[in-house]
């Protein structure tokens, strides 16, 4: 199963509706396809996440994008206080009915309804390839945020390793979007590997950190380059 070329990869307003609507078909199943495809090691990089900004009983945090609420749940576990908030209803109501005590709200990133500084964390997970515009996404990350409140954001990445890139590309451009197919969404889980074409150089990125006002801006690879985690702090 071939990749969406990039030149046919939904933007502007039309990456926004086709996003949701994608979202709102998969989420019964997303859960459970991502500890399949992933072997539970999304769990594990959802935790180390966390752990790198150490949320703790004393955080209020936000779950930015959060899906079904996986960050939310363990920010709740560790006794921080912590909201969800997604564009995509089909996610909230999964997210609802699987973790009924905790608070999920409908809502754009891109236009946030919350209030200036009230969070002291912003976890963001598996999400920076779906914005329309991540500058402007860093912008409400930085707005949201009280000063020195720590931002932490994991996304899928392509290994920089020719063999192991290869090796992964087999696995997650055709396996995923095959097994994607028979098991959910065809077209969803073709564009689950394609959307990576979004997500620009560590270098560009590095840079649209600090344009929004964060510092202390770092990378972290895992598994090889095919996961990336960010940290900063809002200056
Ligand atoms: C791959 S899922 C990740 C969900 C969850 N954070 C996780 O770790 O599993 C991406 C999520 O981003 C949400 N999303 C995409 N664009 C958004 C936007 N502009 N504002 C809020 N949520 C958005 C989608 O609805 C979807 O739930």
């Amino acid at each position: 199963m071939a990749l969406i070329a990039q030149e046919h990869l939904p933007k502007g307003a039309q990456k926004r509706v086709a996003v949701r609507a994608m979202f709102d078909r998969i989420a019964p199943r997303y859960d459970a396809l991502n500890r399949l495809f992933t072997g539970g090691l999304d769990q594990h990089w959802r935790r180390l996440t966390l752990d790198l900004v150490g949320v703790g009983a004393e955080d209020r945090v936000l779950d930015l994008a959060c899906g079904t609420g996986d960050l939310l749940e363990m920010a709740g576990r560790r006794g921080a206080s912590a909201i969800g908030v997604d564009l995509a209803m089909g996610m909230l109501r999964a997210g609802r009915s699987r973790l009924p005590r905790h608070a999920f709200v409908q809502g754009d990133a891109a236009a946030l309804p919350l209030r200036d500084g009230s969070f002291s964390v912003v976890a963001c997970g598996f999400a920076f390839r779906n914005f329309v515009s991540v500058p402007g996404v860093l912008a409400e990350f930085a707005r949201v945020l009280a000063p020195a409140g720590r931002l932490a954001v994991i996304d899928v990445d392509r290994p920089g390793n020719g063999v192991v890139r290869a090796a992964h590309s087999a696995y997650f451009d055709r396996l995923v979007p095959w097994m994607g197919g028979l098991l959910s969404d065809r077209d969803a889980y073709r564009y689950l590997p394609s959307s990576t074409e979004y997500l620009p150089d560590a270098a560009v990125l590095h840079g649209w950190f600090e344009a929004a006002g964060f510092e202390a801006v770092a990378r972290r690879s895992r598994l090889l380059g095919t996961a990336q985690i960010w940290t900063a702090v809002r200056s």
